[in-house]
């Protein structure tokens, strides 16, 4: 089967992309790479840790990474995800950690897992950018060894959720996700696709009473409709990093390759996606891009992975 290395800040739409795709059977989760980035990485790594544990698959190893972007300050979202990265009430449910992180820099985790995996090898990395950018800079054939490179970040056409521009993750680290771009090949899913793809409150009704595991994905989904990035109607639950998921696992998503650069200069346009959608540098494309999204199958494929680990 497929094998998946995600690089995560959890964040809440962090853990439902880790649960969707412990969840699914065609897919090996190889470990987890931590960075900063929704809270510091002390908290994203015990996040990771404690949700590993709740659905009792401490198998999977946890790596720690980056604990702070190249070059910008760090801009933590825990006013998106709650204090220490997650609500409150999801804090509660889950264990305290009883593993630790391997004795391996993630940066290091990463690489390893190419060599053992090769061409199988699938990288999701939905957080800022800064494992995957060290990575590169370590070994610049990671892309030609592996199966390929999906990002969380970018606004092609639409607004920014951070600035008006960029998006979080590409505007932590802006350094970091324009050598990814221009390095990695990557498979670039951003706003454009993520955020037509909320889910509806109804979705939550699918989860909630349903033992601990159904009320922590339902409180997820409440919480994040909450969110100050909810700008969708009725309430939905913008989640991000479960639509790159749902992109891996399914095809709900339109992509197309294009010359993509992300904006490093400092200003106010700083992480932005410059898309060059007709093509007016005349420059061979260097990424994919993702388009479009049929919103109702990229929906059902988030809710039936995270439904297949509810008690039977
Ligand atoms: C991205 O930013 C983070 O807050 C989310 O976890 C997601 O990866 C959405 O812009
Ligand atoms: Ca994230």
């Amino acid at each position: 089967s497929e094998k998946l290395l995600l690089d995560v800040d959890p964040g809440i739409d962090d853990a439902l992309a880790i649960l969707m795709a412990l969840g699914n059977d065609d897919v090996d989760v190889v470990g987890l790479t931590t960075v900063m980035g929704n809270t510091t990485v002390e908290n994203t790594t015990r996040n990771a840790l404690a949700l590993l544990e709740f659905v009792d698959r401490t198998d999977v190893p946890v790596a720690r990474g980056a604990g702070r972007p190249f070059a910008d300050e760090l801009v933590m979202a825990e006013y998106v995800h709650g204090p220490g990265g997650v609500p409150e009430t999801v804090r509660e449910a889950l264990p305290e950690p009883s593993t630790d992180p391997v004795d391996r820099h993630a940066v290091d985790f990463i690489l390893d897992q190419a060599d053992e995996h090769g061409d199988e090898l699938t990288i999701a990395a939905v957080g800022p950018q800064t494992n995957l950018a060290l990575a590169l800079a370590k070994d610049p054939s990671l892309p030609d060894r592996i199966g390929g490179i999906y990002q969380m970040g970018g606004a092609l056409k639409t607004t920014g959720n951070v600035t008006p521009q960029a998006s979080f993750n590409f505007y932590v680290d802006a350094a970091a996700a324009a050598r990814v771009v221009q390095d990695g090949w990557p498979t670039v899913v951003g706003l454009d696709v993520t955020e037509p793809a909320y889910l509806p409150p109804a979705a939550q009704e699918r989860f909630r009473g349903h033992g601990a595991y159904g009320d922590v994905v339902a409180d997820i989904l409440e919480y994040k409709a909450q969110g100050p990035d909810g700008t969708v109607a009725e309430g939905g639950s913008i989640t991000s990093d479960a639509v790159v998921l749902a992109g891996i696992l399914g095809d709900p998503i339109t992509y197309e390759e294009a010359y993509v650069e992300i904006d490093t200069t400092g200003g106010p346009s700083n992480g932005a996606t410059v898309y060059d959608e007709h093509g007016v540098y005349e420059k061979p494309p260097n990424c994919t891009v993702a388009l479009d999204v049929d919103v109702e199958r990229c929906r059902e494929l988030i809710l039936s992975n995270l439904e297949t680990l509810l008690p039977g």
